[in-house]
């Protein structure tokens, strides 16, 4: 169980030195006003609101995000030429300890998911667990369906995962010049995966835009840029 004084330094950016002084004072404090003396006390229920001074504080412990990535944004956390998503996240609490989960090419929009808990991050991105990633595609023409793997790095790919798409997600951008849409299944995140594998039938990929990333999918109503809280523990919530 996490310490409260410890979440206390996570949640506000205050130091262990200066917190230290708010409990000599009786500054950390419950929310009926009752001081709190223990800095290490256990917290179990969380989130939690405590007084801090005169600041209602809202402490977390886990925090996890589900961003609709727009074209034209990096997956990174700060990036010299391009606007970078985690300025998309950068307001939910417990920001700075947040990392995306995989990540997106610039001009690939969707689903992103962010998490404050490491083993999340290898949970759904490493290769044996085989986390099902699903993406709509626009492209340039049709693709070949005579080929029933392609080789991508040391590994094949199976293509009856690519299926023909008529009605897409609201999330991906459909140039005029398209000429067939895709729906593609891939349990692996290779770099440029899926315009990789439609290079190798063929085509050219025009529009990309993930739709699902293991239980989660993209909601219609999520606008690119807009990002809200999950629980990557209970996906049916
Ligand atoms: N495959 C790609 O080519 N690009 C992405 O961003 C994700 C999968």
């Amino acid at each position: 169980m996490p310490r409260l004084d410890q979440l206390l330094a996570r949640n506000t950016g205050w130091s262990r030195r200066e917190l230290a002084r708010a409990f000599r004072r009786q500054a950390v404090r419950e929310c009926d006003g009752t001081p709190i003396d223990n800095p290490a006390r256990s917290m179990h229920e969380l989130p939690t609101t405590v007084w801090l001074g005169e600041h209602r504080v809202e402490l977390y412990h886990r925090v996890d995000v589900l961003l609709h990535k727009p074209v034209g944004v990096v997956t990174a956390r700060r990036d010299d030429r391009h606007p970078h998503a985690f300025e998309l996240v950068r307001h939910h609490p417990l920001a700075a300890e947040l990392r995306a989960i995989g990540r997106l090419d610039l001009d690939c929009s969707g689903l992103l998911l962010w998490t404050n808990e490491g083993s999340h991050v290898h949970a759904m991105t490493h290769p044996r667990r085989a986390v099902p990633r699903r993406y709509h595609v626009a492209l340039a023409g049709p693709w070949r369906t005579d080929i029933p793997h392609v080789r991508i790095d040391d590994h094949d790919v199976d293509t009856t995962c690519i299926r023909a798409l008529s009605q897409p997600h609201v999330g991906l951008r459909v140039p005029p010049h398209c000429e067939q849409l895709a729906a593609i299944t891939l349990t692996s995140g290779r770099f440029h995966e899926v315009k990789r594998i439609f290079a190798s039938l063929g085509t050219q990929v025009i529009g990309l835009c993930r739709v699902q990333h293991g239980a989660w999918s993209l909601p219609d109503d999520l606008a690119p840029g807009e990002s809200q809280r999950i629980n990557l523990d209970r996906p049916s919530d």
